[in-house]
Formats: structure tokens, sequence, C-alpha cells
């Protein structure tokens, strides 16, 4: 049949005259498409006798096997030419400029630690560290918390299931350990060389780290900060307690602040007290300094003599005091942040803003600079 020869030569000249993917495309359409001519011959085999459709079967067969394998080819040859003709356009220009690269910040919470850090060194202080992972005698026992006492509970500690010898650590829930292993002389190394080893009164010391309780509103979270002090010396009594807080808070603050001691009771201090900042909350921003809002930041007393016994010093020698404060609560206060739970939620935007660059020169006001 001469017109399957006519169609085969005119559709093999389409296909390899095809300039690109959209023409190609175009010619399959026409051939093999639902209504192409290909497709039409095809259903014509239906109407015709079976002498017929014998000998035009397998010639209609072969135009269509023929004309798909030639589209596929040229397919493949057009692709091949426009990923060449890609390689050979975009360039990379190693002269540009690179993009700009997003800085890091220190996050509010190390910031304000430094910034104690510094203030609580001009004072004489040094810093001392323990473990995260604490068990029951330093976070509990030895700061006079009652076996079984509510007390306990009190803190809504995060527990980890007992060990064979059925001795369970838990996440600390206060920094007030570190009081323990710092005044505790122990045969027994530090099982870190960054951990509080014993040391012999006079202390002064302040406690930066991770506290751990199970806790979440808007200033409260599972995972917070806290930073203990510990002095310990002959003589020692409430009025340099509340020196020692007031000019901490002036100096952080950079001005008169008002503060309130009220009386509290915590196990490991007797009398026990709790400082509240002065502070505006209202307008969905936390200003320090002003309005009629008050905000608990720091936990303090006079050691207990049971404490002092526990770890080996005479009361009837050796007195001190303790406080711990909380020191995202203070970036919060300082830096204006309204929820605590934002400090921890690790939103780069929120980090972006509230963060501080590295390079700033020290604090002028501190000891450190
Ligand atoms: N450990 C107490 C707390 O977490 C704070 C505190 C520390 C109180 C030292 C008194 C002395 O609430």
């Amino acid at each position: 049949m001469t017109d399957l020869t006519t169609l085969e030569t005119e559709l093999s000249a389409r296909i390899a005259a095809a300039p690109d993917g959209a023409a190609l495309e175009a010619v399959r359409v026409e051939a093999l498409g639902k209504s192409g001519a290909i497709s039409a011959l095809l259903k014509s085999l239906g109407g015709m006798s079976p002498d017929e459709r014998r000998e035009q079967g397998p010639r209609i067969n072969g135009l269509r096997d023929r004309i798909a394998a030639a589209l596929a080819e040229r397919k493949a040859a057009l692709d091949a030419a426009e990923l060449d003709a890609r390689l050979k356009a975009e360039r990379v220009d190693l002269t540009l400029p690179p993009p700009p690269r997003r800085k890091g910040a220190v996050h509010p919470t190390m910031q304000v630690m430094d910034e104690m850090v510094a203030i609580f060194a001009d004072l004489g202080f040094g810093v001392a560290e323990g473990p995260d992972i604490e068990d029951d005698f330093h976070n509990f026992t030895a700061l006079n918390f009652p076996p079984k006492h509510p007390a306990r509970e009190m803190h809504d500690t995060f527990f980890f299931k007992p060990g064979p010898d059925g001795d369970r650590k838990l996440l600390r829930t206060h920094t007030s350990p570190v009081q323990v292993r710092t005044m505790q002389k122990t045969n027994t190394p530090p099982p870190a060389p960054w951990i509080a080893a014993g040391q012999d009164p006079p202390i002064r010391i302040v406690v930066p780290g991770r506290t751990y309780r199970c806790d979440s509103d808007q200033t409260h979270t599972p995972m917070f900060h806290q930073m203990e002090g510990l002095v310990i010396d002959r003589g020692i009594h409430m009025g340099h307690l509340k020196w020692t807080l007031q000019t901490f808070i002036s100096r952080f603050f950079e001005g008169e602040v008002g503060a309130r001691f009220r009386p509290h009771h915590f196990p490991f201090t007797e009398p026990s007290a709790e400082m509240d900042i002065q502070c505006d909350r209202s307008g969905g921003e936390i200003k320090v300094g002003q309005g009629s809002d008050w905000l608990e930041v720091v936990g303090c007393g006079m050691v207990h003599p049971h404490v002092l016994r526990n770890c080996g010093l005479d009361p009837e020698v050796w007195q001190g005091f303790a406080f711990g404060f909380g020191v995202d609560r203070l970036g919060m206060l300082k830096y204006g942040m309204p929820d605590l739970r934002d400090m921890f939620a690790s939103d780069t935007r929120w980090l972006a803003h509230y963060g501080f660059s590295p390079f700033v020169a020290p604090n002028p006001a501190s000891g450190l600079s």
C-alpha cells in the first residue's frame, strides 16, 4: 500500500527534522495520539475481512513500532543536546562575591550567665560546676530534705529508672547540690575535671548550670538555668546576703531596681527568703523597675546548720549564705522577653532578634575587662 509508505516517509522526515521536544511531541500526537493517523489505521483493522487483516495487520503494526522507535530515538538525541547546551551556557563564576552568610549569635541565657559571672567575679567569687545527673544524696538528703518528705515532691523531679543497686538517679532540680560537692572534702576525686572538688572555707563560689523540673508555662520550662551562690566564712550573717544580692541586682540592671525580700522556706537554709524584682508586664513586654508586678528571681538564706554538718563543717565555727538565681528569668527582665518558653524553642528568627554578637568588648564595669 503506497499510502503507508508515504505516511512513514513523511513522519520519519518530520521526526528527524523536529527542532525541539515540543515539535517532536506534536508529531507523536499526530501519529500515535488518540486520533492520530496510525491510531486510525490500527482501528480500521477491526472492520477488515480476516484475509485483509492478515495482510494489513503486520504492516500497520510494523509501521507503529518503527515510528515509536524513531520518536524515542529522536527524543533521546534532543535531550542530550539540550543538556549539552545547558552545560556550556551555565557556568560558575568564581569571581562573584559569595552570598551573605548569617552570623551566629550568643543565646541570651549564655550572655546573661557571662554578665552575671563577671559581676560576681568582681565581688570575689569563683566559678564551680557540677553534673546535670545527680543522686538523691547531693540533690536532696545532704541539703536537709528529710527522707520521703513531701518537699522532695515540691520540685517535680525527673527520676531515672533505679539501677541494679536500687539507687535512683535524677536530673538535678536545682544547682544547690554543687554547694554540697564544694563543701564536702571526700577522698574520691570528682567524676570529671570540670566538676567542683571539695575546698576548705572560706568559700565564695557561683555555680551556673542547667536544672530540670516537670513544669511548663509562661515563666516555667522543664529545663532552665540557675546560678547558685555560696559563701562560707566566719561571722557571716543576713546583712552580707542582702548587700550581695542588692549590689548584684543594681550592677546587673545598671541602675536602681525595686527589690523585695519575702520570708520563705527551703529545707537547706534558715532563715530563708525569696527576692522579687519590680517590673511591669502590662504591655506584653516586661519592663524592669516600673509598674506594680513582681517577678521572683532568687531564693536565698543562711546555710542550715544541718547542711554544714552533713558536709563536714562545724556550724559553731563556720556560717554562710546561699542563693539560687533563675538565670533565664533575669534575662527576660533585662532584655524584655515576655515568654520563657521561646528561649528554648530554637526558632532562629527569635535567636537572630534576641541573640548577642560574640564580639563585644567586655563590660567595662566588670573587673574582668
Ligand atoms: N535551690 C533553691 C531553688 O531552686 C534556690 C535556693 C538556693 C534557695 C540557695 C536558697 C539558697 O528553688
